[in-house]
């Protein structure tokens, strides 16, 4: 096991945004960018995380315990610069003495595990105190520009404002992303230079302070240039967006997925889709979620937070939180709220809303109907415009049906109530009894014919 661990920067304010909310809980496809970075660490082999938080701390630390995966924090009282907020991190990383720290931005969403640990082999193999880092851009204007050494190493990093026209013309830059010997930067961290000019502490001096040492530093070059990208505006997170959806698309459709129209299609980063399924326009995947094989997703779908099985044919739904076995077919224009099981084979149709139930294998709602807080069991079959009347007005109750049963077209249970096995219900029925099995009720008022009424009436009224 080795001792290595990641410090996550998190403490800018990022005005340009004008939003409420920090900046590194913006969303890139339905998640923070600091999500995607703290994702992309432990991918990496940093599980052990420190984010330092600053502006909005409290929110940043509310949606770390969201996440329900250990991650420390620190708090930067004052911005004053990269390497004053790892300063911060001093006391994490000193329980990390011997081993390797990981130093990313967290709103640089895009920087890939990939990258992470093609960095951490070369630092190792090159045995560094440093490795940086970077990516070779087309336009470097704004980003720290890497400055190669001779012997194949680096010398520092200049940033833009600091640059002369030659350095300016260098088109590899700081991705804003390191690798150090937890040792190396300990050592160094107590003794970074306040820049005369902005105040603040800056991590890239770090550099010079290490080789002054006597210690190596290098720059690992990222494939892409994703790995630098930021947001500081809405119109860079829609890019960021835009650029993330593409890679995700193309991934499960290099996977054996069917997307042939990308239209209003979004699917968050952390949603696997089995080979052969289909995934037609308008349709959003977002949160945890999984779905079979040969399925046809869409169009108009969103699901989030759910597991689908395989075979299952979904359009124009909208699912939360819930389960969908296969074989199952739903819609169009049906709402499955949180904590539903949709058992294998069974068959949803038009404007049916089902919510906290279980519906039991091959069983059919078929057209307008709501199931609530109910268990259902195998091969039921709900007629037309049904309801599961689950709130009196103060508290829920569930109704109990059980394999078999038949529930007449409009029916009404009101919950608590309990139909047996084989259990018939009539037609525009309101039960409020339980139905043993086998038997049929009916609690409806008998049909009264009155002949000629009509014209009794008319005779009436002259
Ligand atoms: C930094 C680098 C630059 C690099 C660029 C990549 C320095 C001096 N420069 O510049 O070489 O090309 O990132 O994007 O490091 N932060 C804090 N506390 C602070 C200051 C910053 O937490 O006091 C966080 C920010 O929230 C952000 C990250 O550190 O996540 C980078 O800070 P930022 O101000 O964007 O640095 P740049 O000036 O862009
Ligand atoms: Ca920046």
């Amino acid at each position: 096991m080795n001792n290595n661990c990641a410090v996550i920067l998190a403490a800018g304010e990022g005005k340009r945004m004008k939003s409420r909310h920090s900046k590194v809980l913006c969303e890139v496809l339905f998640k923070p960018m600091l999500g995607w970075v703290l994702d992309a660490a432990a991918a990496a082999g940093a599980s052990d995380r420190c984010v330092v938080t600053g502006h909005n701390c409290g929110e940043v630390e509310g949606y770390l315990q969201s996440r329900e995966d250990g991650c420390e924090t620190v708090r930067q009282a004052e911005r004053l610069g990269t390497g004053h907020a790892v300063l911060q991190a001093a006391d994490f990383l000193s329980r990390h003495a011997g081993g390797h720290a990981l130093v990313l931005c967290g709103d640089a969403p895009l920087m890939d595990a990939q990258s992470i640990r093609g960095a951490y082999e070369a630092h190792i193999k090159q045995g560094n105190a440093v490795t940086v880092i970077s990516a070779v851009v087309g336009d470097p204007t704004g980003y720290g520009r890497i400055l190669r050494s001779e012997a194949g190493g680096i010398f520092g990093i200049v940033e833009e404002k600091n640059a002369d026209e030659g350095q300016k013309a260098i088109r590899e830059i700081n991705s804003g992303g390191y690798w150090f010997s937890v040792d190396g930067l300990l050592a160094v961290l107590g003794e970074l230079p306040k820049n005369p000019v902005s105040g603040e502490y800056y991590l890239t001096d770090a550099i010079a302070l290490l080789l002054g040492r006597g210690q190596k530093a290098g720059a690992f070059a990222a494939g892409s240039e994703d790995v630098v990208l930021g947001a500081n505006d809405r119109v860079q997170l829609a890019a960021l967006n835009e650029r993330a959806r593409a890679a995700v698309l193309n991934g499960h459709r290099l996977a054996g997925v069917s997307i042939p129209c990308g239209d209003g299609v979004l699917i968050g980063p952390d949603v696997s889709i089995g080979a052969d399924t289909v995934i037609l326009p308008g349709t959003i995947l977002r949160g945890k979620v999984s779905i079979g094989e040969d399925c046809v997703i869409g169009p108009n779908s969103l699901l989030e937070d759910s597991t689908v099985g395989s075979h299952v044919k979904l359009n124009a739904v909208q699912c939360y939180q819930s389960q969908i076995e296969d074989g199952v077919t739903a819609g169009p224009f049906v709402h499955i709220r949180p904590n539903s099981l949709l058992r294998a084979g069974v068959k949803v149709g038009d404007f049916v809303e089902i919510k906290n139930s279980v519906v039991g294998n091959g069983s059919k709602v078929p057209h307008l109907t709501y199931v609530g807080d109910s268990d259902v069991g195998a091969h039921v079959n709900f007629g037309c415009g049904c309801v599961t009347v689950n709130y009196d007005g103060k508290s829920k109750n569930r109704c109990v049906v059980e394999d078999h049963a038949f529930i007449g077209c409009n029916t009404n249970l009101i919950a608590p109530v309990h139909i047996g096995e084989y259990g018939y219900t009539a037609a525009g029925s309101t039960i409020t009894d339980d139905v043993p099995e086998n038997a049929l009720a009916i609690a409806r008022a008998r049909q009264v014919v009155k002949p000629m009424w009509v014209k009794g009436r008319q005779e009436k009224d002259g």
